[in-house]
């Protein structure tokens, strides 16, 4: 890995940690809330495995969990779009980005995930376009997240959602999400206890 990116990761767990132990005071809209290291190497492993090019995330925060991915496909001609609404954080994670060298490999689509979305959606080019998605935002909107997404994913796409088990403040939500999946034969699905709990959804024909 470059020192660049292995630097920027570092930081950012550093961070992390700092605010998970309430060693920091950070209001909570600014709060990273990023996926853990383990969760962080098995994107990356995943995105490899599949020599993905195309890959959407809902829900930046700072960018760890973006950078993470985006190492994946540097170099692979790929790109990834990732969605967030906090300007503070869009900033942070602008700057991550740039510390990283990957700024050429994200593009950041500010604003609200249903309304970007629906935009997606609503262009011929993205239909089946993403070869892996990665699902990190609210989560009382999963559901409509998931069906947002699902015609934008390739055949043999990946769908990756985290907090399937934690915080378990999460988990009405998160069973709710984990049924209806269960109704989709267009899928194959696990829950992973990597990390905070994460889906691993492939679309199958
Ligand atoms: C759990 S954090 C993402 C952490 C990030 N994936 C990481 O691991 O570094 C969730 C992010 O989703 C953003 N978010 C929540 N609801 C959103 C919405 N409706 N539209 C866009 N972004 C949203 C929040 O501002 C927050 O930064």
């Amino acid at each position: 890995m470059k020192e660049s990116i292995e630097n920027i990761l570092n930081e950012l767990e550093m961070q992390s940690s700092l605010e998970k132990s309430r060693k920091v005071d950070v209001m909570a809209e600014n709060r990273m809330l990023a996926i853990t290291k383990e969760t962080g190497e098995m994107l990356n492993m995943i995105l490899r495995l599949n020599n993905v090019k195309n890959m959407l995330e809902v829900g930046t925060s700072t960018g760890y969990s973006t950078i993470w991915c985006a190492e994946a496909i540097s170099d692979n001609l790929g790109e990834i779009i990732t969605i967030e609404q906090n300007p503070n954080k869009i900033k942070r994670a602008k700057e991550n980005f740039q510390k990283s060298g990957l700024s050429d490999k994200i593009s950041i689509k500010e604003g609200s995930a249903i309304k970007i979305l629906e935009e997606l959606n609503s262009q011929e080019k993205y239909q089946g376009f993403f070869n892996f998605v990665f699902i990190d935002a609210d989560k009382e909107n999963i559901i409509k997240y998931f069906d947002l997404i699902f015609p934008l994913v390739s055949i043999n796409g990946i769908i990756v959602t985290d907090n399937m088990l934690y915080p378990e403040k999460y988990r009405p939500d998160m069973e709710k999400f984990s049924n209806y999946l269960k109704t989709n034969h267009r899928l194959r699905t696990i829950t992973s206890p990597i990390g905070n709990g994460e889906e691993i959804t492939i679309k199958i024909k």
